[in-house]
């Protein structure tokens, strides 16, 4: 597929690395000719989906171009030698090329290792790193439950878990202090310190710097750029994260089910996977109970590979290329200009503010991720099972809860350590009864979020909903209970 006015093209390692100027205008041609064409099914819908840090969309094309490749071949187990398995294996290694070409990466440092999705990677960097008593896990508030859970594992083998805080109201990181922390590794010990390159949360983009800057005290440094990808350029060629972990439904929409680890070859050797499966080894036994590892990614994709799902991949990095990500980069940042403005702005009749913004109101350093909840006249926070509602009315796709991003939440919320040890919640306490016990002033924030197609009228829609929570008094009995975060 070939988009007009396209300025970086997909065909070479060579126009990939080339950065090209970041786009001051942001191309309306070729994104609105796109959205007309290519995800026609959105405004033939009365779509607005503003919830693309869910999960990104993807354009007809791709579909079309890769039912075009499964049609055109037999495709068998790559697990195989035989020709239908060779086809599969040459689709798998194609896709893989592609991976480490978007991202600028060197097959002579960096490995791209299939994973169902960043969950996927970010597990398989948490039970194989060799964590032992001593050892140091270093991780920002502002993370996914995803890396969050990497401390169970930490924790599993007695190393050290330490939490840097979010400050409010912006909700970046304590500088200072993360500065302290990275200074303090201990000589012999591995040392892992994982952050988002953006958070799902608030939007902020927490400084790529870092990852030098951990390297030069002794840290591995696992960058979850799950939230960042979709519409910010990593350059792997410039940054040098050990684990890089993604999913490729958020950059593209299709295909789920796919995600991706890229990591340094180097830090890959450090891991210690705790079993072996079909595919990641080249022989096993059962009376000698001996197993020889496979080289290579293999020793890290579990079972079968999603083969068929992998030439998708490739297609759908190309669209980005030919779209440019820079472009992209440039539409979803004057959106998101415009879209905190518009809440910054809200007020009621008696003049207080409609909204309250978690993160940063301004675009310096953040992406098109935007948390928000709004606000009464006097000042309570409306629930956000209510704005659910209206915005289903409105035919509006967000995002409401935490997010899976339970620190960033605390922050923004001014929850206390102590506070969450006031209650559990399980059995005998339901999400409701907890929330209230706690003091919290809803079930969480309300996420608006921009990606590929998002565009004026996309914000105009934004607007009008907006309009129906100026002057809400209260919101009407009987919302549905919470399904949690
Ligand atoms: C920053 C970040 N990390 C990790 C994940 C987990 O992604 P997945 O559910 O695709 O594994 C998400 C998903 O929202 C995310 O936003």
């Amino acid at each position: 597929m070939t988009v007009a006015g396209s300025e970086q093209h997909s065909s070479g390692s060579a126009a990939l690395g080339h950065r090209p100027a970041v786009v001051a205008d942001p191309s309306p041609s070729t994104l609105d000719g796109l959205r007309q064409t290519d995800f026609a099914r959105l405004d033939n819908g009365g779509h607005i989906y503003m919830d693309y840090t869910g999960g990104g969309l993807y354009a007809e094309s791709q579909l079309r171009r890769h039912m075009e490749v499964l049609s055109g071949g037999v495709f068998g187990n790559p697990h195989s030698i035989n020709p239908t398995s060779a086809a599969s294996t040459a689709l798998v290694e194609r896709a893989r090329a592609s991976v480490l070409r978007f991202f600028n990466a060197s097959a002579d440092e960096y490995e791209a290792i299939f994973t169902p999705n960043a969950t996927g990677a970010l597990r398989l960097v948490g039970e194989a790193y060799p964590f032992h008593a001593g050892d140091r896990f270093l991780l920002t508030f502002d993370n996914h439950n995803s890396v969050n859970g990497i401390r169970e594992f930490a924790r599993a083998r007695g190393a050290h878990t330490t939490y840097v805080p979010s400050v409010p109201p912006d909700l970046r990181v304590d500088l200072p202090l993360l500065t302290r922390y990275l200074q303090d590794t201990a000589g012999d010990h591995h040392n892992l310190f994982a952050y988002p390159a953006q958070s799902n949360f608030s939007g902020v983009q927490h400084p790529l710097e870092w990852i030098e800057q951990a390297h030069d005290h002794g840290w591995d440094v696992l960058l979850d750029a799950a939230a960042f990808v979709p519409t910010n350029r990593l350059d792997l060629g410039r940054w040098h994260p050990d684990f890089v972990a993604l999913s490729f439904y958020k950059m593209f929409g299709w295909p789920t089910g796919v995600g991706c680890l890229i990591a340094r070859h180097e830090a890959l050797a450090k891991l210690e996977r705790p079993w072996f499966s079909g595919g990641t080894i080249v022989a096993a036994f059962v009376q000698r109970e001996y197993h020889q590892s496979a080289a290579g990614p293999a020793h890290f994709e579990d079972g079968t590979v999603d083969y068929l799902s992998l030439p998708a991949v490739e297609i759908g990095l190309d669209l980005l290329s030919e779209i440019g990500i820079d472009t992209i980069h440039a539409r979803v940042s004057s959106l998101t200009a415009e879209l905190l403005a518009l809440l910054g702005g809200l007020r009621h009749s008696n003049g207080a503010p409609a909204t309250t913004i978690y993160g940063p109101n301004s675009t310096e350093a953040r992406g098109a991720t935007v948390a928000f909840n709004f606000l009464h006249p006097d000042g309570r926070v409306v629930d956000e099972r209510y704005v659910d509602q209206v915005a289903s009315a409105h035919n509006i796709s967000l995002r409401t809860g935490c997010f899976c991003n339970p620190g960033a939440g605390e922050v923004a919320f001014t929850i206390s350590r102590d506070t969450l040890l006031g209650g559990e919640f399980g059995d005998a306490l339901t999400l409701e009864d907890y929330i209230e016990a706690i003091g919290l002033p809803s079930g969480g924030a309300i996420r608006a979020s921009f990606g590929i197609v998002s565009n004026q009228a996309d914000l105009s829609a934004f607007t009008r909903f907006c309009d129906e929570f100026i002057d809400l008094q209260r919101v009407p009995d009987g919302l549905p209970p919470r399904r949690g975060c």
